[in-house]
């Protein structure tokens, strides 16, 4: 029985590992979020800082996510349970399967429109289009709400289907064709890209650095993008952790999953960046980088519906790579918790997620004057998952390890009970004593509002 921790389903090969847990963490905000703020943000010298967080923070919480998931070997909420029995760091597990809920709920909406847009590309439909007329393609788009809905249904459906066919045969199995595709496709990108005359500019916005744009806010984006970027805060890798064997080094998984994330975010830059400038054209941020300026560069660019098509491909690819490792949250806890059939399982977690996917999905059209602390219902599970629940979850992780489940049983597991070395241990444990509460306290209560710098 699935509920039974020594029959539990685990990861098969260090690159099924791998390909699963950096398609968490390489999706959208990677593709699109990634190589804007860091043009914006002062270029090599925000890639700077980024890696210096990545590297002081981002790997010691993944690596105690590891060590909360592959000791307990179970979902979010029964690892602490058992970590800590009689202890309210449980609470911990249910802010993370809530979070959960919210982020696929959101989430799930932008990568439907990924599909519309690879239809779009696939029958040519940008062709000729100005850049006003592309404007009002993807605002009318958003506007309305079928096809809005049907692509938000249809993506929970491919990602519902991988969860349910389970952690090897579905997660491993499609990650591990996954992303060697998104890689090539990202590798296609960026030559054509910087190929085209006047890419330098494009590279120049991106990696010219200029320490004059870094300031103390500079560290607090870096930050909250590492922790959404490495799928960090809520239980992803708790949950994919528990299903690393026994056997493989969490430590060099996770620096592989860092650079991996890194690296994908830098070269979704180098294909984007170069085509934006070479048609010169404002770059923009966010959704209108991703579906109005890059559809006016392919519908200009030779050859470009082909590339429209790859670049959509990469998109929707990355995303799913990422939903699948939510919805796996979810479903591990019903399983685990509830003793719920994992089908079964599924079938509840997507539906209940869809409920709250359809406010998602509506609050572009018939749904965005409703308001909730001046915020859609998107932007309201955007907001909390991004500035508060991911923050608050990896603070309270970096404390429980730190603090509570300590030294020596972290030790244990991280040399594999002794079988392999772990040296970084002693500078490992002062930063998830000191250095990282604070440093993630510090953004959580700026992205709250009560410090404001
Ligand atoms: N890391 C994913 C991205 O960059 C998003 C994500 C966040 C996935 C949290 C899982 C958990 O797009």
């Amino acid at each position: 029985m699935s509920s039974n921790p020594t029959n539990r389903e685990s990861f098969g090969s260090k690159f099924g590992i791998i390909a699963a847990t950096a398609g968490s963490a390489v999706g959208l905000g990677n593709i699109w979020r990634y190589p804007y703020i860091t043009g914006e943000n002062g270029g090599a010298a925000f890639i700077f800082i980024y890696l210096a967080i990545v590297l002081v923070i981002g790997i010691p919480v993944m690596l105690s996510e590891f060590t909360i998931g592959r000791r307990s070997q179970l979902n979010v909420f029964g690892a602490f349970k058992k970590l800590a029995p009689g202890k309210p760091w449980y609470l911990i597990g249910v802010m993370g399967v809530a979070a959960a809920f919210m982020i696929l709920a959101f989430y799930t909406v932008v990568a439907g429109w990924t599909l519309e847009y690879l239809y779009q590309s696939a029958i040519n439909g940008f062709k000729g289009k100005s850049a006003a007329e592309l404007t009002s393609m993807f605002n009318s788009f958003t506007g309305s709400s079928f096809r809005p809905l049907l692509w938000y249904f249809i993506f929970m459906g491919f990602t519902a289907a991988i969860v349910m066919a389970g952690v090897k045969g579905g997660i491993e199995k499609s990650t591990k064709i996954m992303m060697p595709l998104l890689f090539a496709l990202l590798i296609v990108l960026i030559v054509r890209s910087l190929f085209l005359p006047g890419a330098e500019k494009g590279l120049s916005f991106l990696f010219k650095p200029d320490f004059s744009k870094i300031t103390t806010s500079t560290f607090l984006l870096a930050l909250g993008q590492a922790f959404f970027s490495l799928s960090i805060g809520m239980g992803t890798l708790i949950t994919y952790g528990s299903y690393i064997p026994k056997k493989d080094n969490l430590a060099t998984t996770a620096v592989s999953v860092v650079i991996t994330d890194t690296l994908v975010a830098v070269l979704a830059g180098m294909a984007i960046f170069p085509a934006v400038f070479a048609f010169g054209i404002e770059p923009a941020s966010g959704e209108g980088l991703a579906f109005i300026t890059i559809p006016n560069i392919f519908q200009q660019m030779t050859g470009g519906m082909f590339f429209s098509v790859a670049f959509f491909i990469l998109l929707a690819l990355a995303a799913l790579t990422s939903t699948i490792s939510v919805l796996e949250v979810i479903v591990a806890f019903f399983v685990e918790e509830l003793k719920l059939k994992r089908s079964f399982a599924t079938w509840i977690a997507t539906l209940s997620v869809s409920v709250l996917g359809v406010f998602c999905v509506l609050s572009t059209s018939s749904l965005a004057g409703f308001k909730i602390a001046g915020l859609t219902i998107f932007g309201l599970m955007e907001f909390t998952t991004a500035n508060i629940l991911l923050p608050l979850g990896g603070l309270l992780i970096v404390i429980f390890i730190a603090w509570f489940y300590g030294r020596q049983n972290t030790l244990n597991e991280l040399t594999n009970d002794g079988t392999i070395k772990a040296r970084y241990i002693p500078v490992f444990m002062f930063v998830i004593k000191f250095i990282a509460p604070l440093a993630i306290a510090f953004i959580f209560l700026k992205g709250i509002g009560i410090i404001k710098i």
